[in-house]
């Protein structure tokens, strides 16, 4: 069991760099089984999503290499074996395997993928993409079997009746290798998407369209090795841009993508933050007086689901009254409970989050439920006056890379302690 214990109200300044992107790389590792060479990743965070992808590899037979942050992956004595439990249960991404394993061997037997709690998250889309290009599926246990019965997987056009990262990744991995044309309509465009698709291309494959909503996939026979740069993590980007704007005396934050951002850049100008921003890197310090505002959340590029919690924090220190609705999670409120522990006047009506501001946060004893909520409160301890103890921080760690360095390099009183 580990716990982050933090003294608050510390003035923070400094510069903090961005690692790759989370929601990038636990796609691109699993990508690397479609590849019949070695293939090396760089910018890759030190975070323990990508820990336990590395472990699930190597239970497959691949050969890992981990230097500073490149990850040198050879798949060549790959092997294509069932895995229902451990590691597989833990991560959400774990049904990229569905997709890659399918799109190799044309089977996979994968345990159902774990994650974050915030209310349903079906997979019914990903099932449908691979059934319509040939794929059966059975339930065994806690395990799905994928299988084509020996055909080769063969291309589809596909209509995601709702617009999801996961499944339009998972058929891109599919249908790499697939015979024939695929076509995915009402795609995600999330720069993560363009992330996966620039490796496969880089690795020989033929897709068109990342980043528009409809994306093409002429199969290919075979890809071969490669070695790619994963894009900064605008979701670690904007918390640490919502930190700086609610306690930040002055900090910069490096490797920046400013154009992934602008749904959240824009909602926080309207608050009254002022930002410099240069060609990599944001620039922000506190302001006196903020307005609240209104969140929605929508699919790239509209607010991201991710950046709600992480900005919350910052609405209790505004003027006023907002409310945010979670359009892609409507049950992703867990982080309210625990913000009201920390005295910020905040509620859920109905699937609404209501706050009012402007709140002084006192130092509480909180538990973080899931990834974001987790950043939530670390930045809420930051803030707050006196001592605040957050438990079940492992989700904190599966997403946020050396995040306790990274606070304590800005002048933070944080620590992480194992019990
Ligand atoms: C990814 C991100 C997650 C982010 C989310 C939305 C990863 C590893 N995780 O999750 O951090 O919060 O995108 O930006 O990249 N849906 C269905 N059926 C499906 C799939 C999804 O109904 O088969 C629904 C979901 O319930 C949700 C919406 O579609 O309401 C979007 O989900 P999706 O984009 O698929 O989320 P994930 O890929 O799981």
């Amino acid at each position: 069991m580990k716990k982050i214990v933090i003294n608050g109200g510390r003035p923070l300044k400094g510069e903090v760099t961005i690692n790759g992107a989370k929601n990038s790389v636990v796609a691109l590792i699993p990508a690397v089984i479609l590849a019949d060479d070695i293939v090396t990743l760089d910018g890759v965070p030190a975070i323990s999503d990508v820990d336990s992808l590395i472990d699930i590899m190597e239970a497959m037979g691949a050969k890992v290499k981990r230097s500073e942050d490149s990850l040198e992956i050879d798949p060549r004595g790959l092997k294509n074996m069932p895995m229902p439990y451990g590691k597989i249960n833990s991560l959400r991404a774990s049904y990229y395997f569905y997709g890659s394993l399918l799109g190799r061997y044309g089977e996979a037997t994968v345990g159902l993928p774990g994650g974050c709690d915030l209310g349903p998250r079906p997979i019914d889309l990903h099932l449908k993409a691979f059934e319509a290009m040939g794929a059966r599926m059975t339930m065994s246990g806690n395990a799905m079997h994928l299988a084509t019965g020996g055909q080769p997987l063969k291309g589809a056009s596909i209509y995601m009746d709702t617009v999801s990262v996961g499944a339009t990744i998972n058929t891109m991995l599919a249908a790499v290798k697939a015979k024939g044309r695929t076509i995915i309509e009402n795609a995600a465009r999330e720069p993560e998407i363009i992330d996966v698709a620039t490796l496969l291309n880089n690795m020989g494959a033929h897709i068109r369209g990342a980043g528009t909503d409809i994306i093409t996939i002429e199969g290919v026979e075979r890809l071969h090795g490669t070695r790619h740069q994963v894009i900064p993590d605008r979701i670690e980007a904007g918390t640490y841009i919502a930190l700086a704007a609610a306690i930040g005396h002055g900090i910069q934050i490096s490797n920046v993508l400013y154009e992934h951002l602008e749904g959240f850049i824009a909602k926080l100008e309207e608050m009254g933050v002022r930002m410099t921003v240069s060609e990599d890197s944001v620039f922000v310090e506190k302001q006196e007086s903020l307005r609240a505002i209104h969140i929605k959340t929508s699919p790239y590029p509209g607010f991201a689901t991710d950046l709600q919690q992480p900005i919350t924090p910052l609405l209790l220190t505004a003027e006023g009254h907002g409310k945010i609705i979670d359009t892609i999670y409507e049950k992703r409120v867990n982080h309210v409970a625990e913000l009201a522990k920390m005295a910020g006047r905040i509620a859920t009506k109905g699937d609404q989050i209501v706050y009012e501001g402007p709140n002084q946060l006192q130092g509480a004893s909180v538990k973080a439920t899931d990834l974001r909520a987790g950043a939530a409160l670390v930045i809420a301890g930051l803030m707050a006056e006196g001592r605040t103890e957050i438990t079940n921080v492992e989700f904190i760690l599966r997403g946020y890379s050396n995040i306790i360095e990274k606070l304590t390099s800005l002048g933070a009183d944080i620590q992480l302690i194992e019990e």
